[in-house]
């Protein structure tokens, strides 16, 4: 494990913890939800962002 890259780790030293899976899982959740509602142009950003 190496420095975080997500900039979303909950360790105090900003090491890389797995928080990254979390963030990505919650992403994906997300995107599904958006897209189920047609929010196209919201998902759109989130999957370039
Ligand atoms: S890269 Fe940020 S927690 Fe893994």
């Amino acid at each position: 494990m190496g420095a975080c890259a997500c900039g979303y780790t909950t360790d105090p030293d900003k090491n890389c913890n797995g928080t990254h899976n979390v963030v990505k899982a919650v992403k994906a959740d997300l995107i599904a939800k958006l897209e189920a509602g047609g929010f196209d142009d919201a998902v759109l950003h989130l999957k370039n962002n």
